[in-house]
């Protein structure tokens, strides 16, 4: 009898990771070109970038820098705000958007989320503000562009400065405008996981000439030039200018902005298709708001159920690293960390941030995936949750 026939070994499945930036040869050429130029530090190409970064937004003016908690630092500090002054914004978000109100000597009023769009719930906004209040901070988590009307009609009636963080939501859009494109500051950054990235990086929308220039000061020490030898220092600035190295990958970057956003909106459908045929509401995830005009879909994050679930948040992301699919968790909520703890806050402050806080988990989303990774990732998530944990 000839020996049973040995199935061949399944190809193993690339480990697909939660994000993951393309890069274009084109840039990565431009990046030699300028590695071999001589000047490798701010100049021609970040003068370029910040051009072509002000016609994306309308002609208003941008400065470069090296991050996008910088950006937020100096926007702050244009904006006059210090020691004795209040910043409210919202206990979802990376860490850097309220530290950068405590570096500035400020302090963050938080307000809890709206749990259906993860993003600061403005109609807790009015009842925090005091003679103290300064500035607000808004978070597009994900992308999903805070309220843009509702928030400015607030800063307005308060006169309060507004810094959007916009870290996640280049290439999102309010009624038909591009964020950036209005507003008081607009802060994006184009750290590596962002829709485009500069590696490290990020800059910063202003409202004039004289902010500009301030922004300019506030990225390099304070320092003024004029002619060939003149310079002078009135302010404390720090380190924040952008290399031109980083500036090239900005600029290779940009022209692929409109088919970035289009295709990762494409795979967002996609999610939400392959885990409604997984019947994935019936299963306890959330999902999030299926906005397909306005977002630029940062990421896709569901809710994991936390009653009745047998497996918790840091076993199904083991699980599904297992399977050799990457997951990440945007974010903890702020003010229960350590440092924030013993500035006052404490469990049972902001629920909504605290429940999305524990069980939000960002799955893969990035411009090279296919709509096989997106069945795969469903399929292999959904597996993981039908057991009901026992109470
Ligand atoms: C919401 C939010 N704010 C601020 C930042 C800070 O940007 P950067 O890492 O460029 O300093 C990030 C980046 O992760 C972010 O996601």
């Amino acid at each position: 009898m000839p020996a049973p026939a040995i199935p061949p070994a399944a190809p193993a499945l690339p480990y697909l990771p939660f994000t993951r930036p393309t890069i274009d040869e084109a840039t990565i050429s431009g990046v030699a070109e300028v590695l071999r130029s001589g000047w490798i530090t701010s100049g021609p190409q970040v003068k370029a970038f910040e051009a072509k970064l002000s016609e994306y937004c309308g002609g208003r003016p941008v400065r470069a820098f090296n991050s996008g908690t910088g950006t937020m630092e100096i926007a702050l500090r244009i904006a006059g705000v210090g020691p004795g002054h209040e910043v409210i914004t919202t206990p979802l978000s990376w860490v850097a958007t309220s530290n950068v109100v405590l570096g500035v000597g400020a302090r963050p009023v938080f307000v809890d989320i709206d749990p259906v769009t993860r993003n600061i719930d403005l109609a807790r906004v009015e009842a925090v503000i005091t003679p103290a209040t300064r500035a607000i901070i808004p978070v597009d988590l994900a992308g999903l562009p805070v309220d843009r009307d509702r928030l400015y009609a607030i800063a307005k009636k308060h006169r309060l400065r507004v810094i959007e963080d916009a870290a996640q939501s280049f290439g999102s859009s309010w009624n038909g405008r591009a964020i950036g494109s209005f507003g008081d500051f607009v802060s994006f950054s184009f750290h590596a996981n962002k829709n485009i990235t500069t590696i490290e990086g990020g800059c910063l929308v202003l409202n004039d000439e004289r902010e500009a220039r301030l922004a300019e000061q506030y990225r390099l020490q304070g320092v003024v030039r004029t002619g060939y030898d003149g310079m002078e220092v009135d302010l404390v600035g720090g380190k924040f200018n952008l290399t031109d190295v980083a500036a090239r990958v900005g600029l290779g970057q940009l022209p692929h902005l409109a088919a970035f956003t289009a295709k990762r909106r494409e795979l967002a459908r996609a999610y939400f298709e392959e885990l409604a045929a997984l019947q994935a509401g019936q299963l306890g995830l959330q999902l999030p708001v299926a906005d397909f005009s306005q977002s630029n879909w940062h990421m896709f994050q569901v809710i994991l159920p936390e009653k009745g679930q047998s497996l918790k948040r840091a076993e199904v992301m083991a699980r599904l690293h297992a399977a050799g699919i990457g997951t990440g968790v945007h974010y903890p909520a702020i003010h229960l960390f350590a440092l924030y703890r013993r500035l006052g806050w404490k469990d049972g402050d902001f629920p909504h941030a605290e429940n999305v806080g524990r069980n939000i988990l960002t799955l893969p989303l990035f411009p090279a995936m296919t709509r096989a990774d997106v069945a795969r990732v469903a399929t292999t998530l959904a597996a993981l949750l039908p057991n009901p944990r026992p109470s």
